[in-house]
């Protein structure tokens, strides 16, 4: 049931493989939006998306076109999103999938879907950029199909985001605020944004906030240098583990729909970014991992700059559903009134509510 079929590269009669991706709420942040002066703030919930993330845009597309040339081995690198994406969507085509892992920098719910939906599970000791390589050696090979983002494919999924934003609005957001990690996503946006005005539907394309964690920040440190060449980063480290790349393999794309779109790059600590998750879950009801937080930390950071006005159209993504990484669930509960029920009594129950303002 895909809406967009016809900007999408897919031959007529081909069978989508397909469970509902897409077509995810977009919900406004007024408690946030207040706090920050911003009058039109919205988080698009890409949290619901079948196995809980924006990947199964891109890789519904791609295992569509795979399984219609009858490739039966799939292979991903990740930190987990498009591991658990591509477990489930390969499952369905009944192909064999191998997801390529940096060993323990995977959250566990991610792990929990790659491996519940049947997934090879090989694990690198380093980092999810040793991972790509794996992939990119085999796919040179043309062993097995890849569902990395440096497969276009994916990128032609994903920048269905930007198709929505338009028809749920009604018109184009004035900014876009995206985690980068692997640098696909913002590089999908920026097209889909581009495509809408080439047709004719919109007149100006988005600024787009590019958003990196401190720590794993090659594109926003060179950003913020002025110089378009990536530094080195030996160990990239962040809570944010789903963003915690060194090299990431869009950056000429994204730097350029970031460039052309008048927007910028940005780096947030980790604090930041706990606390925009705690900020999202405990003021707006939202939930979403670290990652995805990161896009409201950076936002922030824009806002204080100045540059972004309040009548404005804002639109933060939420990549990534709270579930599945646990990884702020200490300090979540060091934030948390509990109370210890003592021999069951409801009047200790009653007494502590007293207290609670
Ligand atoms: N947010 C989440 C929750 C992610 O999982 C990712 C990437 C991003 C943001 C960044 O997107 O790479 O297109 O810039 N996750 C990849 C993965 C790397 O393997 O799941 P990007």
């Amino acid at each position: 049931m895909w809406r967009y079929l016809d900007l999408l590269p897919v031959p007529p009669g081909v069978k989508p493989i397909t469970m509902g991706e897409g077509l995810t709420p977009l919900v406004e942040l007024r408690n946030i939006g207040r706090t920050l002066g911003l009058e039109n703030l919205y988080i698009k919930l890409e949290s619901t998306n079948p196995t809980g993330s924006f990947k199964d845009r891109g890789v519904s597309l791609a295992v569509t076109l795979a399984n219609y040339y009858r490739c039966r081995r799939y292979i991903v690198a990740s930190t987990g999103n498009t591991a658990a994406s591509a477990a489930a969507y390969t499952a369905r085509v009944d192909g064999r999938c191998i997801v390529v892992l940096p060993r323990g920098g995977v959250a566990g719910g991610k792990l929990l879907q790659a491996v519940l939906h049947g997934a090879i599970v090989v694990e690198v000791e380093g980092s999810f950029d040793d991972a790509l390589q794996i992939v990119v050696r085999a796919a040179e090979e043309e062993l097995v199909y890849p569902l990395n983002s440096f497969n276009p494919v994916r990128l032609e999924g994903q920048k269905t985001i930007s198709y929505e934003l338009w028809e749920q609005l009604g018109r184009e957001p004035d900014w876009v605020v995206v985690p980068v990690g692997n640098a696909g996503n913002i590089s999908a946006i920026g097209k889909g944004f581009r495509e809408l005005r080439d047709i004719g539907f919109i007149d100006e394309v988005p600024k787009l906030v590019g958003v990196q964690a401190a720590g794993a920040s090659p594109i926003a440190t060179a950003w913020r240098m002025g110089e378009k060449k990536l530094p080195v980063i030996t160990k990239p480290r962040t809570i944010a583990s789903a963003i915690r790349i060194a090299r990431p393999i869009n950056w000429f794309k994204a730097w350029r729909e970031v460039e052309e779109s008048g927007g910028s790059f940005v780096e947030v600590d980790d604090e930041s970014i706990i606390s925009a998750q705690l900020e999202l879950a405990r003021r707006e009801g939202i939930g979403v991992e670290p990652a995805s937080a990161a896009a409201l930390a950076g936002l922030k950071k824009v806002v204080e700059s100045g540059v972004i006005d309040r009548r404005d159209v804002v639109v933060v993504v939420a990549t990534g559903h709270s579930l599945k990484d646990p990884s702020v669930q200490e300090i979540a509960e060091e934030k948390t009134t509990r109370v210890v029920l003592e021999g069951k009594s409801i009047d200790v129950l009653l007494d502590s509510l007293v207290e609670i303002h």
